[in-house]
């Protein structure tokens, strides 16, 4: 039997960063009933060229991906106690792009996830021209011993008129990932899958691959901001 169909608790906490993503593995383990202390780093500016840093722009943007990893796993918590695994997925597909919206409009950027090349379970997830880029070198970095979840870009030349900045972090296939990414789905979690995405080409992954990245895109004004 696949073992992947019996939620162990370890399994189910680290389900709870699910379809989710652009949590940094450390919030995945750490993951514990009273989640909102797991591991949640405060915003650390990575380190950036003196001229034309805007630490500014940079903690906005990491403020956002944090808030929208954590409003994944923690209403993802909340779907999957109610629904079981299944249940997620439906969770997933109604409320992940409802939530991204949700923190864009709270912080004033855009941002979103993206799947390596042709790895797209939803195809609005498929990547843009920059992220493309930046998902070859994640990769180059991966295949080369780098761990997924480490990869970090911070973009201030060549964006568009209007963006002061963009980053983007790798994110990692986790085990408990596998069990709606990898080989060997289950047939309740495979089916609705299916009907949800019958293009889902989001299959296959295994544990340590580079999923893809959660981006973030800040603008040069700040009008968005509450
Ligand atoms: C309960 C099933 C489930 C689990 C567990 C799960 N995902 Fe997903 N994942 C989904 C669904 C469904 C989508 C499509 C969401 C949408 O429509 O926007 C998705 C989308 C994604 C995306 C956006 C790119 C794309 O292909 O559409 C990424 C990245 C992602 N998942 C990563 C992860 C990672 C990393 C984990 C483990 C930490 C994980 N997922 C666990 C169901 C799951």
């Amino acid at each position: 039997m696949n073992s992947m169909t019996r939620y162990s608790p370890v399994l189910v906490l680290a389900m709870l960063a699910g379809c989710g993503s652009e949590l940094a593995p450390e919030a995945v383990t750490a993951t514990t009933p009273s989640a909102e202390t797991a591991a949640v780093p405060e915003p650390t500016p990575a380190p950036a060229p003196a001229e034309e840093a805007t630490p500014d722009a940079q903690a906005r943007g990491q403020a956002a991906m944090r808030e929208f990893g954590d409003r994944l796993r923690n209403e993802l918590r909340a779907a999957m106690s109610q629904d079981g695994a299944a249940g997620a997925v439906s969770f997933c597909h109604d409320q992940a792009p409802r939530i991204a919206d949700e923190v864009m409009a709270t912080h004033g950027v855009r941002l979103g996830r993206v799947a390596v090349a042709g790895r797209n379970r939803n195809p609005g997830n498929a990547h843009g021209g920059w992220q493309g880029e930046l998902l070859d070198s994640f990769q180059r970095a991966v295949n080369t011993g780098g761990a997924p979840e480490s990869q970090m870009a911070v973009i201030r030349d060549d964006v568009p008129a209007g963006v002061e900045l963009r980053m983007a972090r790798g994110i990692r296939v986790e085990a408990a990932c596998l069990m709606c990414h990898g080989d060997n789905i289950a047939p309740p979690i495979a089916e609705r899958l299916a009907a949800l995405y019958p293009e889902d080409r989001a299959t296959g992954f295994l544990e340590g691959d580079l999923r893809g990245l959660v981006w973030v895109e800040v603008p040069s004004t700040t009008e968005a901001r509450p």
